[in-house]
């Protein structure tokens, strides 16, 4: 796989550089403000040393699920103006994605400008399962510029027309981000310096099942919390009361227990509430007890310390997904304390992208005590079950270009 600093030695100035991003970042609902700009940061190195090599830079992203056409509520405005302040310049924002506008401000860009085009979801044809489609907007795309670069860690599990087809129409090389998110993946793969500790939490344990399955042989514990524990704790005979729970993956947990128990390591108590709310009444009971009327929506104090305990002597951890509602105050302790314990191991500890890195940065937790905090959820577990990530794939391929 070509890096771009490849590219860059081979002289990139004056040539119009396509950079894929992911800028997905957290919106307020209210104000519309960006709430956790990591990935605009994390995005910076590729393109400051694009510019630094005097590259006329565009960049495409996504940012949320708009319904394939324009909607103001998903523009890149407010990731325009941030990107343009960490980097110290005016960072333009075409008005479409590859038409008029992006290709009369790709064309008047000077040696080092950075453009910003609007979110490549606005077309339909972006996230299209038909190849066609796909193809006639990454023909587009491609147009505006000479080379490609995918940076875009958070997206590459997706083949989509800015991440997979343009790839194949234009000379491409990785970025800097999804070059370094690679050698700690690979880190974690091969070989991994044991005891391996992998903690899972987040709402849908059927989002998880296949990484679960994937991971169960290779690892020496996993830690399961968040909404998803409640399935487990169903499949193990426990009443769940009013929490999350989905009934159809009660055998599928039940199988994974008895397969694998003794590496599952599952709360032993709760934070349960009234309402999912931040006013609510609430109260820790063991798992045993969890109330009819009452939803856990935390792990409990005495879980965070069999966590702590389980976590206590690893060697290599990898953390995805929070232990509870952390948005809310009284739920945050549990994934509070599970963060703790994975910034305290004496090893390399990876933070799994989405809502568990911005848990880290929303906590206020030290960022530097991690080992890697990747920009990449659902990117991340899907290499870890050992799937082929199309934009990586289409990456390595050099045949046509
Ligand atoms: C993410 O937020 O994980 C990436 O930006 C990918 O977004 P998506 O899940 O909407 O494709």
């Amino acid at each position: 796989m070509r890096a771009v600093d490849d590219l860059i030695a081979e002289g990139v100035s004056g040539r119009r550089v396509l950079v894929r991003t992911d800028l997905n970042v957290p919106l307020d609902k209210e104000t519309g403000a960006i709430t956790d700009d990591g990935r605009i940061r994390a995005s910076l190195p590729t393109l400051q040393a694009l510019r630094d090599a005097g590259a006329r830079v565009i960049v495409a992203a996504h940012l949320g699920r708009p319904k394939g056409a324009p909607d103001p509520k998903f523009s890149l405005a407010p990731v325009a103006a941030r990107l343009g302040e960490l980097l110290g310049t005016t960072v333009p924002l075409a008005a479409d994605v590859a038409g008029d506008d992006a290709r009369a401000k790709a064309g008047a860009l000077a040696d080092g400008d950075v453009l910003l085009l609007e979110n490549v979801r606005f077309e339909a044809a972006e996230t299209s399962k038909d190849d066609a489609e796909r193809g006639e907007l990454a023909e587009r795309l491609a147009a505006l510029a000479e080379l490609y670069v995918d940076d875009a860690f958070g997206a590459v599990h997706r083949k989509h027309a800015s991440v997979y087809d343009v790839a194949a129409r234009l000379p491409h090389a990785a970025g800097r981000l999804v070059a370094r998110e690679l050698d700690v993946l690979t880190r974690l793969t091969t070989d991994p310096d044991r005891p391996y500790v992998v903690v899972l939490g987040g709402s849908k344990v059927s989002d998880k099942l296949a990484v679960i399955e994937a991971l169960l042989p290779k690892v020496d514990r996993l830690l399961v919390g968040g909404g998803m524990c409640f399935t487990f704790l169903a499949a193990q005979g426990h009443g769940v009361g009013g929490s999350l729970l989905e009934a159809d993956q009660v055998d599928t947990c039940r199988r994974l227990l008895a397969e694998a128990g003794d590496r599952i390591v599952l709360p032993v108590d709760i934070v349960a509430a009234t309402a999912f709310s931040a006013e609510a009444e609430t109260r820790v009971v063991p798992v045993e007890e969890i109330p009819d009327g009452l939803m856990g929506l935390d792990v409990g104090p005495r879980t965070v310390e069999v966590f702590g305990s389980a976590l206590g002597n690893a060697r290599t951890v990898f953390w995805n997904g929070p232990m509870g509602v952390f948005e809310l105050a009284p739920f945050q302790a549990g994934t509070r304390g599970v963060a703790s314990a994975v910034a305290a191991v004496d090893g390399l500890s990876v933070v799994g992208g989405g809502d568990s890195a911005a848990a880290v940065r929303q906590l206020g937790l030290d960022e530097e005590a991690y080992g890697h905090i990747s920009t990449g959820g659902g990117a991340s577990l899907e290499y870890l079950e050992g799937r082929e990530l199309p934009g990586l794939a289409v990456l390595a391929d050099r045949s046509g270009t």
